[in-house]
């Protein structure tokens, strides 16, 4: 059997395939399909100090090989995944992975100290929500933005700490710079790419805030390239995500440098999905001889 395993930052991963967060809400529904202890880890939805009820639907518009969301991070609060809802993953021999936005660098680092006594594996610092007025990827389309907020949770936080980056900037690898230089752990990669949808018949936008994030397999071009290059800036392990609807896409994450990789937008085609890119990765690497590792990076570009 091909060896799967992957370790990043001092957290061992049985293998390289975790869901990404706000997709895979707190994993509830999706346990009803398979054994979630599958799974490499699971990025739960996006936690912010306190409860929020999200943003006015419609909340969702189909796009060609894609989606676009403006959820506006719905969630019940940090304190409340902590009480319910981290207890109940805990079951899983997976790791779990908490994702954060804040509207201040202090609330963030607020919300590390709560993961960090509670015991999550690793906390993903989300500095790229399109949907929010406060906060989220307005501090990741800056290096102060992502500087100050990577630096307020490095000086309190226990674990490692992940920081997610947005694909709407102008040069992304300056953007990795910073979070490395701020004290990350490693870097996620590509959030959701903003969009618009118009409604012919009102001529309104599709959806009730307007603008909303592109996922799907539609931005994995621009995810993969992203990775490549983040990957050639810094020297941090990077999850790589964006459109991965099978085993062969990730593999192309893995090629351009990603240690671990995130199916996001397919779990909400196929419950099932991060499984079969598992599966299909397993059979791939059984075919070749060779383990995870000896293909992170190993893309060669042409002459
Ligand atoms: C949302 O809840 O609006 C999506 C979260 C994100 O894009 O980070």
């Amino acid at each position: 059997m091909a060896n799967l395993s992957v370790n990043i930052c001092g957290v061992p991963f049985k293998n390289p395939v975790t869901v990404a967060s706000g997709t895979f809400g707190f994993g509830r529904e999706f346990s009803d399909f398979y054994d979630l202890s599958r799974l490499g880890g699971i990025m739960v939805k996006g936690l912010t100090p306190a409860k929020r009820d999200g943003n006015k639907p419609p909340r969702i518009a189909e796009t060609p090989l894609g989606m676009l969301n403006s959820v506006g991070l719905q969630n019940p609060g940090v304190d409340a995944f902590i009480k319910t809802e981290l207890p109940w993953l805990r079951q899983f021999d997976t790791n779990i992975i908490a994702n954060i936005t804040g509207t201040t660098p202090e609330e963030y680092a607020e919300m590390v100290e709560k993961l960090c006594d509670a015991r999550v594996d690793m906390i993903e610092i989300n500095v790229s929500c399109p949907n929010v007025k406060e906060g989220g990827a307005l501090f990741g389309a800056s290096v102060k933005g992502i500087t100050d907020v990577v630096s307020a949770c490095r000086k309190v936080s226990t674990l490692p700490l992940i920081v997610k980056l947005s694909p709407n900037v102008t040069d992304i690898a300056e953007m990795a710079r910073a979070a490395e230089g701020a004290g990350a752990d490693s870097i996620s990669l590509i959030n959701t790419l903003l969009g618009m949808r118009i409604d012919l018949a009102t001529r309104k936008p599709i959806l009730g805030n307007n603008l909303g994030g592109l996922s799907g397999p539609a931005v994995k071009p621009v995810a993969v390239r992203m990775v490549y290059q983040v990957a050639q800036a810094v020297k941090l392990p990077i999850i790589g995500m964006g459109g991965i609807m099978t085993a062969e896409d990730a593999e192309e994450f893995l090629l351009a440098g990603a240690s671990v990789i995130s199916v996001g937008t397919a779990n909400l085609v196929d419950p099932f999905a991060a499984l079969k890119v598992l599966e299909g990765l397993e059979r791939k690497l059984d075919s070749t001889g060779e383990a995870v590792c000896d293909i992170i990076g190993a893309v060669t570009l042409n002459s």
